[in-house]
């Protein structure tokens, strides 16, 4: 969460570097923006509530400059609110992801005649430095200022007297990138791609000083220099646009094909199958839809005769105590920045568990802490929704799960054929007419319940969070054989219920379940490979060897179409952020 992206350069530049670069980052938070450039011995600053993707900016060039994309933590959604944050001199401009958990001890730590400007957390630490940098220059100021801080924090700071950036991790990722132009910060290689030749990530516990004449780094504990690894620089790639497409869920939706084609030939998922085949015991982790991806992944493991386990990643501290060094936790996770997932693989590695990750970001934290890592390859996901991503992490499981069980060519196969599947629902105008048509019959709906029983009860889980996320539309997802045990209390006339039935077993079952909610009222659309006299309206799909990837599909074109009828964002949903890297 929260997107930063600064320069400092031997010339003058045009503060549109920042101003472009924190566009790539934007998907890291929306809530607001700012940009401070250091325009010779002067701070000239602009911030913004509102995503910049939205924004004009009229900021004069400079040596050096340094913006953010928030999202919010303490302090509301207010141009006051909005990074960077000025001292009272106005010599430094400071930015910060993460949360200062002792920000009010720090605040009551300060001498008199500050004066605050916003509510944030992060404030605190411009004054701080302020007091501190009096005497000494701005690095040792800024690592003992950091040395005092609680939490999980990345923090840089532009300061005019020198014109360098110093920035800190400790927790939250940042980069730095060597340019003809430059050097750059970055919290996001993604950004770094178009101006940058090399890239350095910043260890925790790291600072780092950028100045016309290089970059340098340090230790926080001890201010003694480390040594910064340089490698080529693999993201222009990753540069993500349009091409065409009105917004990037509908590109990313449409892009599935060929991501799973891919994966279908890529050697990464045998190598997951040998570790699965090595582990005593499994231990699948993730947040959000990568859960529900690990959801799925346990499936076709149990299918492979391999047990595992699941939880979510901020769940994984109860999984604890059973880690060991005949464990396996794999971690799934798009950006590989989730802190969830990240301190779940930092505590399965001290417990001495073996560790590989299924992330699409290379060079992510998640990748760099794996002894294993599988990457999707799919390509940059902007859109805020996880859907290329999603069945990326399906089809990757299901093929180590193959392998493990030695079918390897017959699930690389049914990947292939998931691809086409998918095509198809994507390309057939009977497959869009019937989503738009169950879109606009539940639109004005409050409620919606997904049911879907064995291998679709996770997918009814991700149908849901799909259509919440971005439509606001309420939706759950539930087990169907848990139907009577309480749920079917919330059906009354004309509540909607999907209901996912597709070939193979348990579909028996589902159309019962579609007959018990129909005699209650319900409105229910079957997600079905035929029409049933159980649904007033079907989505057709479902074959049985590719129905989890056609039901993803349906899903994400339903959310689309019903995000799109109740005017909503489909790329930025309101209150969220791509990348969840604080608690
Ligand atoms: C956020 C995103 C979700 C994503 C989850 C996990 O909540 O909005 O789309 O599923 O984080 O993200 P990860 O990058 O770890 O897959």
């Amino acid at each position: 969460m929260c997107g930063i992206f600064g320069f400092v350069s031997s010339r003058q530049r045009e503060a549109s570097v920042v101003f472009e670069a924190l566009r790539e980052l934007e998907y890291r938070g929306y809530d607001s923006w700012g940009i401070a450039v250091d325009t010779g011995g002067r701070l000239a600053v602009e911030k913004h509530v509102g995503p910049i993707s939205r924004a004009t900016a009229a900021l004069p060039a400079g040596r050096a400059a340094l913006g953010h994309t928030r999202w919010a933590t303490h302090g509301g959604v207010t141009d006051a609110n909005a990074h960077p944050h000025l001292d009272c001199s106005g010599r430094f401009a400071l930015i910060h992801n993460g949360i200062v958990e002792n920000h009010r001890e720090l605040a009551a730590r300060l001498g008199s005649g500050h004066c605050f400007r916003s509510q944030t957390d992060t404030e605190v630490l411009v004054h701080s430095l302020e007091e501190r940098a009096g005497d000494v220059d701005l690095l040792p100021a800024l690592l003992a200022v950091i040395r005092d801080v609680q939490g999980l924090s990345a923090v840089a700071v532009l300061d005019v007297c020198t014109g360098q950036i110093v920035a800190a991790k400790n927790g939250s990722p940042l980069a730095v990138g060597w340019g003809d132009d430059g050097i750059y910060l970055s919290s996001d290689p993604a950004a770094l791609g178009t101006h940058a030749r090399e890239v350095a990530f910043l260890e925790d516990g790291h600072a780092v000083a950028l100045g016309d004449r290089g970059a340098a780094a340090f230790d926080i504990a001890t201010g003694l220099p480390v040594t910064l690894t340089r490698n080529r620089v693999e993201c222009e790639a990753q540069r993500g646009t349009l091409a065409g497409y009105r917004d990037y869920m509908t590109k990313e939706i449409h892009e599935q094909p060929e991501a799973l084609r891919r994966i279908a030939h890529d050697p990464g998922p045998a190598a997951l199958g040998q570790l699965f085949e090595q582990a005593r015991e499994i231990v699948l982790t993730g947040c959000g839809t990568a859960y529900h991806a690990a959801l799925s992944g346990r499936a076709y493991l149990a299918a492979a005769g391999r047990a595992a386990h699941v939880a979510m990643a901020s769940e994984m501290p109860a999984l604890e105590p059973m880690l060991d060094a005949d464990t396996l936790v794999v971690a799934l996770s798009q950006s590989g920045e989730t802190i969830d997932v990240l301190e779940a693989v930092r505590a399965a590695r001290a417990a001495g568990a073996r560790v590989a990750s299924v992330v699409n970001v290379p060079g992510s934290t998640l990748d760099r802490l794996c002894d294993v890592s599988v990457h999707l390859a799919c390509g940059p996901e902007k859109c805020v929704l996880a859907t290329k991503s999603y069945t990326g992490k399906l089809a990757v499981l299901q093929i180590a799960a193959g392998c493990a069980a030695g079918r390897e060519s017959e699930t690389r196969a049914a990947v292939a054929a998931s691809a086409d599947a998918i095509e198809t629902v994507l390309r057939q105008e009977a497959s869009d007419r019937a989503i738009r048509r169950a879109a606009e019959r539940i639109a004005e709906d409050q409620h919606l319940f997904i049911l879907g029983r064995g291998q679709c009860y996770p997918a009814a889980l991700e149908t849901a969070l799909k259509i919440k996320e971005v439509s606001y539309l309420h939706a759950e997802g539930f087990p169907s054989g848990e139907l009577k045990h309480g749920v079917i209390a919330l059906v009354t006339n004309g509540t909607p219920c999907i209901i996912l039935a597709p070939d193979g077993p348990g579909r028996k079952e589902a159309l019962a379940a579609a007959a018990e909610v129909r005699a209650r009222g319900a409105f229910t659309i079957g997600v079905s490979p035929c029409d049933e006299p159980e649904f007033d309206l079907t989505l057709r799909a479902g074959k049985e060897s590719t129905a989890l990837f056609e039901i993803a599909a349906t899903a994400q074109l339903l959310a689309y179409n019903l995000a799109i009828l109740r005017g909503c964002d489909p790329d930025k949903p309101r209150n969220l952020a791509k990348s969840v890297t604080v608690k």
